[in-house]
């Protein structure tokens, strides 16, 4: 039995031997530079081969093929630039070829690059391509406004796999998950990114998109994540009632993504779905206004942008999901395509609506919400 290839066909391990990385901690002189939160998760992501095929952050002919065509250089798809920003004073201090020491935002020297280059880039042009906006208000662009006008590229290095602080029983990199697909005997697995607290919603369409494959992996991201986004531990605990209750045990595994969310709508979908490909998903689900934000991008904007990838290209199977709700006329979860009810019938709530509720102390219907789910969350709202 085997697994899905990773995209490009290699799953990138750029985790430093213990050795290497002594070998480097012996170099106490390295120039240094300062990840931000997003870089030091990116980091992290291509280490453990979430972003196979990278060894590194981007060079220019390959940013610029991303953010113009969604394609590395090499004709790959790939839909987001994965970058390391500095200033011009940083940028200049350094030069190529040189072995320059990555300091995560905690000040820990967490691995190194191997310079190769070192080029400017167009913000506004990447708000534009990536973002479909150039509204300083969208949080991802916000991120790349704020950053640095220099791009650092070349391959890296990340010195130790430590347990995750908070989720080290649910730290599975792309290796561990794929070995225990396989160990299950899974020949199909469909992957479910999410950054919300769980909801009947994802729960009905992650529950469709099992009933056609072997087994389901629930992605949570737990990267940085805007503000009123809600913390990552109350997300997980609400994962861990449901699961007890309402899932299949032997068909579910629940794990961490520790990437960073940019809420680029669209693009990141195909880069969520390549990523799950990575983890050794062969389907994806993409529901409604995916890593959408405020209404920047169409309720199905994230479904469409598919198309525009040759078939097979991709190497994983969206599975899309109009809007779910549960529905009072056929008395249960539905959608617009499985439901005739009209808006009166169809009970949901926005993020927003539901936010207000919980910090009240009420709780939200069950039509939308499990009630021990709503539990947790009033808990934690209510400090
Ligand atoms: S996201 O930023 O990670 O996409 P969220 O956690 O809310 O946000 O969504 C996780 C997945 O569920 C996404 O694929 C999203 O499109 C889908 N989704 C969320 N709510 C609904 C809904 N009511 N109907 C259909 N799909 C939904």
């Amino acid at each position: 039995m085997h697994t899905i290839a990773p995209h490009g066909g290699v799953l990138i391990d750029r985790i430093a031997s213990p050795e290497q990385t002594a070998a480097y901690q012996a170099q106490g002189d390295l120039p240094k530079v300062h990840l931000s939160q997003r870089a030091c998760s990116d980091l992290e992501m291509i280490a453990i081969g979430g972003f196979s095929p990278l060894t590194g952050y981007l060079d220019e002919a390959d940013y610029l093929s991303v953010v113009e065509t969604m394609h590395l250089a090499n004709g790959l798809a790939w839909s987001v630039p994965i970058t390391l920003p500095v200033t011009p004073e940083v940028a200049d201090s350094l030069e190529i070829g040189q072995t320059v020491a990555l300091i995560a935002p905690d000040g820990e020297w967490v691995g190194v690059l191997e310079l190769t280059g070192k080029y400017t880039y167009d913000k506004t042009r990447e708000a534009e391509k990536v973002y479909r906006t150039t509204d300083e208000n969208h949080p991802g662009v916000k991120v790349v406004y704020e950053q640095g006008t220099i791009n650092l590229a070349g391959s890296v290095w990340y010195f130790e796999r430590k347990p995750h602080p908070q989720f080290p029983t649910y730290q599975l990199d792309p290796a561990q998950s794929r070995e225990i697909f396989v160990a299950k005997g899974w020949q199909t697995v469909v992957g479910f990114q999410t950054r919300n607290p769980i909801h009947r919603a994802h729960e009905y369409i992650q529950k469709c998109a099992l009933e056609t494959v072997d087994g389901l992996f629930l992605h949570p991201l737990v990267g940085a994540t805007k503000e009123d986004d809600i913390p990552a531990d109350v997300r997980m605990r609400c994962y861990e009632v449901l699961l007890e209750k309402y899932y299949p045990k032997d068909r579910v595994v629940l794990a961490i993504l520790p990437a960073a969310m940019r809420y680029a709508g669209p693009r990141e979908a195909i880069f969520h779905s390549l990523i799950r490909k990575n983890y050794g998903c062969t389907h994806f689900i993409v529901g409604r206004d995916h890593a959408g934000v405020g209404d920047y991008y169409g309720a199905y904007d994230a479904q469409y942008i598919f198309n525009e990838f040759a078939p097979g290209e991709l190497g994983i199977t969206p599975m899309m999901f109009e809007h779910a709700f549960y529905c009072k006329l056929t008395e249960g979860m539905a959608t617009p395509k499985t439901s005739p009810s009209q808006k009166e019938d169809r009970i949901h709530l926005s993020g927003t609506k539901v936010r207000e509720m919980l910090r009240r102390g009420e709780t939200p219907p069950p039509q939308f919400s499990r009630p021990e789910v709503a539990q947790i969350l009033i808990r934690a709202m209510q400090g």
